[in-house]
């Protein structure tokens, strides 16, 4: 019997030994240590042994099912051992390959410029305001002191969806819309960057779509002085310190009196340069005292309050401050050009 038990457990182990895999010792478990197998058969055929074989048999078998038991855990670790070192082998990284950097885009120059621009007003005080692109005739037009018959309309031809819809082609409606939501009660200060239209040729210096960017401001006691002194703070923050400003006499309809703002040209600093044209001065935007129309349409006591307004193009100060020489590079999207304003 003890023969027969030695037999066994040799044929186990060697079959263990030789296992490739889970199953396999599975499978040798099952067929050696089951209830049906050999070692229990064996086992049974104890009752015919002497009292004194009995014990030796007894303790022989365990010892079998003891070194089969743990010759199959040894061999499950080291194959669950080799899976491991197999799939980390598989996945393991390289850290000696170079990096692939991580591309950094940049802000659109036009972003840049209006970003620069609202955090200059913010500082100032004002907030920002914004107004929809498909506007009414009234916010474009009419509550801006244009009645329908204005010969001021045609200095703006524009994009008519209806009769009384287009797209806005300015951003002075924000104007309009502003002081109604302010019920007659000041201080109003904001300024309102966006996109307006217009029905015109694109061109090196045209576009029908382009940006402009507002303020707003009224209060009791508003003067012209205080336009002037904002719009001077504004053009020595973007164009130099040592910029001069100077207010020539305009028209708009909403506004009056009414002013064109030039800067001392920043590139040959009055001299006379081809940036100037030869004049000294750049012109940068359009700006006046609210027209009292304009008050009382949005429901202000034009006697209590007044205001300033001015209207710029983020456009073009950008093209002036990088030498931009075509406003089509804004809009095309040409990486060569976007990524020169990249901040280092
Ligand atoms: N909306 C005017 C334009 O587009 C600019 C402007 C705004 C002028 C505010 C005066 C006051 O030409």
């Amino acid at each position: 019997m003890q023969d027969r038990l030695q037999a066994l457990k040799e044929e186990a182990l060697l079959k263990i030994e030789q296992a490739s895999d889970l199953k396999a010792l599975q499978d040798v478990k099952v067929s050696y240590l089951g209830k049906k197998g050999p070692i229990t058969e064996v086992l049974k055929g104890m009752g015919k042994l002497s009292p004194e074989e009995r014990p030796v048999v007894g303790a022989y078998a365990n010892e079998v099912r003891d070194a089969i038991t743990s010759a199959l855990e040894s061999k499950v670790a080291e194959l669950e051992q080799a899976v491991i070192e197999e799939k980390l082998k598989k996945e393991s990284i390289d850290v000696t390959l170079p990096g692939r950097p991580v591309r950094q885009g940049n802000a659109h120059p036009l972003t840049a410029v209006i970003e620069e621009i609202e955090d200059l007003f913010l500082t100032m005080g004002f907030t920002v305001a914004e107004g929809p692109e498909v506007e009414t005739d009234y916010y474009n037009f009419e509550a801006l002191n244009l009645p329908k018959d204005h010969p001021a309309r045609d200095m703006q031809d524009s994009f008519f969806i209806t009769e009384d819809i287009l797209l806005r082609t300015q951003t002075s409606p924000v104007q309009a819309r502003t002081m109604e939501k302010h019920h007659g009660r000041g201080p109003v200060k904001i300024i309102s960057p966006g996109k307006v239209y217009r029905r015109d040729d694109d061109d090196a210096t045209h576009s029908h779509q382009f940006m402009q960017i507002e303020g707003l401001v009224v209060e009791e006691n508003v003067r012209l002085s205080d336009l002037k002194g904002v719009l001077e703070t504004f053009a020595k923050k973007m164009f130099g310190e040592d910029r001069k400003i100077r207010l020539r006499p305009s028209f708009f309809p909403f506004t009056e009196p009414s002013v064109e703002m030039d800067i001392s040209c920043f590139k040959c600093g009055g001299k006379g340069c081809s940036i100037c044209k030869h004049t000294g001065w750049i012109e940068i935007l359009g700006a006046g005292m609210v027209h009292p129309n304009v008050l009382e349409m949005a429901g202000f006591d034009s006697k209590k309050y007044t205001g300033f307004a001015f209207g710029m193009g983020p456009e073009r100060i950008a093209m002036l401050k990088y030498g931009i020489d075509d406003i089509r590079h804004f809009y095309t999207n040409d990486l060569r050009f976007l990524k020169q304003f990249k901040k280092a």
